[in-house]
Order: structure tokens, then sequence, then C-alpha cells
């Protein structure tokens, strides 16, 4: 069962069932395939669960449009596939040992296999997007991908640097999670074939969920409940990537404790005591509320952006999507 179905988006879950449902079908018969390991890793990986935020993004985007053709379903799978693909290059970037409370696959099959089934699901997503013979899609999705990568390349360049300013965190943000959530709410306008407003104002909704929704994520990094998270927690200290709480407390600290923060970051481990440490410092610095302070500020302006469209069960939903990413514990 997808994970937002035991969460305050129960409802929303539940309105739009049939859809998702059918999207995790295309998935599932999107990761058969005659070679073996790309249908094991595939399926380990989409079986493991997930949230599923962008098909339900892309799902009520193209409802709220006043779109239910099937292409729905079909991009709904293909932003899945694509996000599924750089979660399993992510991993071996990042040497994580847990996603989706699972073995990461990396852990499972090796990097090679991890990166080359990555390269794969990236190309299929993109061939089943193809298939709708939309010019429109086709630029979207392409230009996400590339920016996708993009972020993922800035990002490593910054690992352990500390001249790195909250500029360049924001921009690596921008590129490597809020341009497939922008993408996604803006193919969701172009199925409904709103106008050039309506297109902006939805992609504009996404690209806010997904700065938001990232921020959230760096700080659950430091103070989540592992088990809910599915992932290692204090993974970002130990890897030396600078991101919002990091960058903050270390602007914050005094010489000593940034010292001390400095000898943790990079270091490939981190113990539970540190992590400790690591919090009662951020909580003096106050890092953690700045951090959330932040991912709020661009929840508010996901919800702005909804502005010019009527009231209808579709915006109370992505409204209602918008309070679970700043509230998530997952
Ligand atoms: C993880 O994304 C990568 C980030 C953008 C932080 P999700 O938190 O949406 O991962 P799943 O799909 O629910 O596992
Ligand atoms: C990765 O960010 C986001 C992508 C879009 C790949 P993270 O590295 O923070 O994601 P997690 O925490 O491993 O899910
Ligand atoms: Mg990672
Ligand atoms: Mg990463
Ligand atoms: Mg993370």
């Amino acid at each position: 069962m997808n994970p937002l179905s035991t969460t305050g988006l129960k409802n929303v879950w539940a309105e739009y069932e049939p859809d998702l449902l059918a999207v995790e079908d295309c998935l599932l018969q999107f990761s058969e395939s005659t070679t073996e390991t790309i249908r094991d890793v595939t399926t380990h990986i989409i079986r493991s669960g997930g949230k599923r935020l962008r098909p339900l993004l892309m799902v009520i985007s193209s409802r709220l449009s006043e779109y239910s053709g099937s292409n729905m379903v079909l991009l709904s799978a293909v932003v899945e596939f694509i996000h599924t693909a750089t979660l399993l290059h992510d991993d071996v970037v990042d040497r994580a040992e847990m996603r989706r409370g699972r073995p990461a696959v990396n852990q499972l099959w090796g990097n090679q296999s991890a990166v080359l089934v990555g390269d794969y699901l990236y190309a299929t997503a993109l061939w089943m997007a193809t298939g709708i013979h939309n010019h429109e899609i086709n630029d979207v999705l392409t230009l996400a991908c590339r920016k996708m990568s993009e972020g993922e390349v800035l990002e490593l360049m910054l690992d352990n640097n500390l001249d790195a300013t909250e500029e360049d965190y924001l921009k690596v943000v921008e590129c490597k999670t809020a341009a497939l959530t922008a993408g996604t709410c803006r193919m969701g306008a172009i199925l409904g074939d709103l106008d050039t407003a309506g297109k902006k104002a939805l992609e504009d909704f996404g690209y806010y969920i997904g700065m938001a929704f990232q921020v959230a994520d760096d700080t659950l990094d430091y103070m989540a409940r592992e088990d809910r998270l599915g992932k290692t927690l204090g993974k970002d200290l130990s890897e030396g990537k600078m991101t919002l709480p990091l960058l903050h407390c270390l602007a914050h600290s005094s010489a000593s404790r940034r010292e001390q923060l400095v000898r943790m970051m990079g270091q490939g481990e981190i113990t539970a005591l540190q992590l400790g440490d690591v919090l009662g410092l951020m909580k003096e610095t106050g890092s953690l509320e700045f951090s959330l302070e932040k991912a709020m500020l661009f929840m508010r302006k996901a919800k702005q952006s909804l502005d010019p469209f009527p009231d209808s069960s579709h915006k109370q939903n992505l409204l209602a999507l918008s309070d679970f990413i700043i509230e998530r514990d997952l």
C-alpha cells in the first residue's frame, strides 16, 4: 500500500485511487523485461513503495485542467520512472544504504547495475512519453531531465565546499527536484489545453512544491525518525552535502563548534551520538527552524500560485498536498 494512504493525505489519495492504481499497473507493466537484472531491479524499487507524489501531482493537475484521458496515467508513470531513475543514480552518488525502508539497489546489485538500470528507466520513460506525439510535452520532459542531471552534478561539485552559499544550494534544489515537479504540473495543464497563464500557474505551483519538498527533505535528514523516513539519518552531513540546515549552522556557530562540525563532514559515517551533538548545536543556532521556515515560505508561494483557479475539490486537494509537504515525516 502506498504510504500516503496512511497519512493526513488519506482522503486525497482515496479520491484519486482508481487513477493511481492504473498508474501502478502501468509501472509494473513497463517494469517487465526479458533482461533479468532490469526486471528484478525495477520491480524491487517500484514494489518498495514510495509516496508516488509525482503521479499524484500529475493526476490532480490534469483533472484540475479538466483532462482525464489515458495520457494522464501514462505520463504519471513516466514521471515516476524518471524519479526512480534519479533515485537509482542518486543512491550510488550518495552511497546510500537504505531506500524506501529496504536495502538500496546499489547495495543489493552493486553500483554498475544501479547506474545502468537507471539509464534504462530514463530512456524507457522518454520513449513512453514520445509515443504521445506531443512536442510540447517532449520539450517539458526532456528539459526537466536535463536540469535534474545538472542539479546532481552541481551538488556534487559543492560537496564539502565551505564557500557554498544559500544561493548555490537553492540552484541545486531548483534543478534536481523542482524542475520535475514543475514540469509534471505543467504537463497536466498541457493535457487540459489550458491557456498560457493557466500553464504558468500550475508550473509555478509544481516549482514551489518541489522547492518546499527538498528543503523539508534536507531538514528531515537531520531530524526525522529513521523508520518512518526509510533512509539513513545524518547521511547528508556524513556525505558533506551543503544543505540549508548545515549552511545555516556553519554560519551561526562559534569557531570551535564550526570546527567540530567540519570534522564530521564528508566522513562517510556518523554515529547516533554525533548526530545527537549536531542536533543540539542546530537547536542552539535555530538552523532546523530556519530551514523549516524556508520550506514553509515555498509552500505558501505554491498555494498562492493556485489563486487564479476557481475553487474546486481538485484545487483543495492540491492545497492539502502543500500542507503535507511540510508536515510529512516520510
Ligand atoms: C526523494 O523523493 C528524493 C527527493 C526529491 C528528496 P521522495 O521522498 O518523493 O521519494 P519516494 O518516491 O517517496 O520514495
Ligand atoms: C535527491 O536528493 C533528489 C533527486 C531528485 C535525485 P537527496 O539525495 O536528498 O534524496 P534522498 O534523500 O537520497 O532521497
Ligand atoms: Mg540521496
Ligand atoms: Mg543526493
Ligand atoms: Mg535527502
